[in-house]
This record gives structure tokens, C-alpha cells and sequence, in this order.
């Protein structure tokens, strides 16, 4: 294990951010992280430990020590009747995990797709998409404590999973770090095909024998079609999270806009955040080199040299603007440092 200094971070953040780490590591092992753990000097301290980067927006140098898991390994822990228990070390990156589960029929990430990012990174945002969240496929997660030193175990129920959150953001931030990841996957696959165009999709592709993997398929056609690819466009995926509102919101916005198209998570009443940035005039629009996306207006682009200020900027912009015509506060899904 090696500690850099003033390393530039451009290649480690999907938004390629040009800023610089004070210190900087890549860790292979549980060994590396715990070598990295007892080297830390006061001066190198605080710590952000980065997964794929596509998270994250750098609005200035960090003055302590970035260090990316790189820990790799697939490892089928044990397997039942219905289910295959998979232990999946918290630097393999996120889709090839996908793949991997669907090569082998085992189902329950498929329509987690093509999601940017690492393995370990799935617990800490409980990344979800078209119907699915990570909880909804996690056994446990093994961590290391680095206040006490100590490794650790946490089951869903311990996670504080909420929408795009958990423990690992919140409360805990920066506690622990995520060696890796036990997902839970059916063997007799169920299909989760009722969100959005899913099926429609499906139909017009002429699949009428739906697999799990005809389901990775689609879902990789919908997102590279709405979806900006980072290593073309600097992005972080949804910039923002799409706001839950009150049913006395609802009703005053829904009067105000009957076209307003709202979807229901359990009780709560949730708003598209594209759609509120579409009609305060910002989807596509560019600034700089720090733009909206022309298709989905949640992703915020840097089209080559923005600064992270100024894609803050923008965001701030865009949630002033989005207040002030609605009276709803976007909150930012992205990790600003
Ligand atoms: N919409 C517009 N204008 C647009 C695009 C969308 O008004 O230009 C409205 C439409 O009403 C559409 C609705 O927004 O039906 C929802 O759009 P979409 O299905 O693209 O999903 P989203 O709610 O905007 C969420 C996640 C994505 C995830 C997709 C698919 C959040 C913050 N984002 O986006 O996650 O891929 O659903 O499940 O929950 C991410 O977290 O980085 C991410 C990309």
C-alpha cells in the first residue's frame, strides 16, 4: 500500500472534476485498508474513502487523504433451494456484478443495470432503479470500524435504508468502511417489469419470452438512450433527488398544474425533479461548460473544463428557481466536497 501526495483526482470522479488530493491511496485488500487505517497521521486526516467516484462533486482541493477501494472477488458463499447467497468484495464495479448474476440465471439486480459506481457504494446510496433498491437484494455488509478498529456485520434491518440513504451517509458518515457485500439473489427469478416504459419496451423490441436477461437488455437500451455515459460527458447520474411532497402540496400544486405528474413510494407523494427543472426553462440549457442534460434534466453535465463551483452553481441556481415557481426544495443527491 502506497500513499501519494497531491495527486489529481480528474480520473477518480465521473464529473472529471480537475482537483487535487493531499494525500492519496488505492487499497486491493482488507489488509491495504488496514495498513491505511493505522497510517493515518493527524495531518492526513479527514478521510473520503471513493467507490467508482460517480457520486461525488469536488468544488476544491481535499486536504486530507482520498483513498479508492479497489478490492476485487465474486464469491458464491452458499446456495438453497430458491436462493444463491453471493459475497461481493466492495471495489468490483457495479454492473459487472449485474452481468455476472444474470449470466448465472440468478435474479433480483437485473433491473439495476448499468448503474455507474462500485459494489460498495450500492449500501451507502441503496441505489435503485426501475422498481428495484439495493435493500431489496442485500444480506449483509462487512465493514470496518475505524473508530474501534473492529470489523463488523450489518443486516438490512441495521442499515437505516431510506430513498437514495442509509446509515453509511448519514449518521455514520465516514465510520465505516465497506469491504463488501453479501447479496441475497433468486434462483427462480421473479420479474420486476411494472415501472415506467418497461414493458413497452419489451413489446417493441418483439421479446415475448422475458428473461432476466432480456430485462438487463432493455434497461441498458432505456438508460444509454436517456442517460449521458461518463466517460463521454462528466456527470453524476441524478444530480438531485425527486421531492416528496405533503398531500396539502398536492393539492394546492395540482390545482395550479393538473399536468403535473406525480408517482406514489409507499405514502409518500413524489414529484419528478426532471420535470420541475423541465418547466422552470433549464432542461438542456448550458452555461459554460457546466450544462443540464438535454434528456433527463436531473443530471447536471460538465461538458469538459467546469469547475465544481460552478456545477454548484448551476445547482443552486436550479434549486432557487425551482422554489421559487413551486415552493418545493430539491434536495442534492450528489456528495459535495
Ligand atoms: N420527466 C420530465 N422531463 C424529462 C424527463 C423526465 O418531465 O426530460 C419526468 C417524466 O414525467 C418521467 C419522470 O420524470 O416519467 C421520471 O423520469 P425517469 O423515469 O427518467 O426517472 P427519474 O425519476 O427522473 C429515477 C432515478 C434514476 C433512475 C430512474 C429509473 C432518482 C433521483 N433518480 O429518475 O436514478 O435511473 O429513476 O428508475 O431517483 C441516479 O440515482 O443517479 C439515477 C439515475
Amino acid at each position: 500500500m502506497q500513499v501519494l501526495e497531491n495527486i489529481s483526482l480528474k480520473p477518480y470522479n465521473t464529473f472529471g472534476i480537475d482537483v487535487k488530493a493531499r494525500y492519496f491511496a488505492e487499497l486491493y485488500s482488507d489488509n491495504d485498508i488496514a495498513e491505511f487505517y493505522s497510517s493515518l497521521t493527524p495531518e492526513r486526516i479527514p478521510v473520503l474513502i471513493l467507490g467508482g467516484g460517480s457520486n461525488v462533486l469536488f468544488t476544491k482541493d481535499f486536504e486530507g487523504s482520498v483513498a479508492c477501494i479497489r478490492s476485487k472477488g465474486i464469491v458464491k458463499l452458499m446456495d438453497d433451494e430458491q436462493h444463491v447467497y453471493l459475497k461481493i468484495a466492495a471495489g468490483e464495479v457495479w454492473d459487472d456484478v449485474v452481468k455476472y448474476a444474470v449470466e448465472h440465471g440468478w435474479g433480483g439486480i437485473e433491473n439495476l443495470s448499468m448503474i455507474p459506481g462500485s459494489a460498495g457504494a450500492g449500501p451507502v446510496q441503496n441505489i435503485g432503479a426501475y422498481g428495484v433498491e439495493f435493500k431489496d437484494v442485500l444480506y449483509s455488509v462487512e465493514v470496518a470500524d475505524v473508530i474501534s478498529r473492529h470489523y463488523r456485520s450489518f443486516r438490512p434491518a441495521d442499515c437505516e435504508f431510506g430513498y437514495r440513504g442509509s446509515i453509511f451517509k448519514t449518521r455514520e458518515k465516514n465510520r465505516f468502511v465497506i469491504n463488501s457485500i453479501c447479496l441475497k439473489l433468486d434462483k427462480q427469478p421473479v420479474l420486476k417489469l411494472d415501472y415506467g416504459d418497461i414493458r413497452k419496451e419489451l413489446v417493441n423490441a418483439g421479446i415475448r419470452d422475458v428473461t432476466i436477461s432480456s430485462v438487463r437488455d432493455i434497461i441498458i437500451k432505456i438508460r444509454s438512450r436517456k442517460l449521458p455515459d461518463p466517460a463521454i460527458m462528466g456527470n453524476a447520474g441524478s444530480f438531485f433527488m425527486n421531492p416528496v411532497i405533503s398531500a396539502d402540496e398536492y393539492d394546492r400544486l395540482i390545482t395550479a398544474y393538473p399536468l403535473m405528474p406525480t408517482f406514489r413510494s409507499g405514502e409518500a407523494i413524489k414529484v419528478p425533479g426532471a420535470w420541475l427543472i423541465e418547466q422552470c426553462g433549464f432542461k438542456g440549457k448550458r452555461f459554460g461548460d457546466a450544462g443540464v442534460h438535454e434528456h433527463q434534466p436531473l443530471v447536471l453535465i460538465n461538458y469538459g473544463n467546469a469547475t465544481g463551483e460552478e456545477i454548484l452553481a448551476l445547482a443552486e441556481k436550479i434549486i432557487k428557481s425551482v422554489k421559487k415557481k413551486f415552493g418545493i426544495t430539491l434536495g442534492k443527491e450528489v456528495n459535495i466536497f
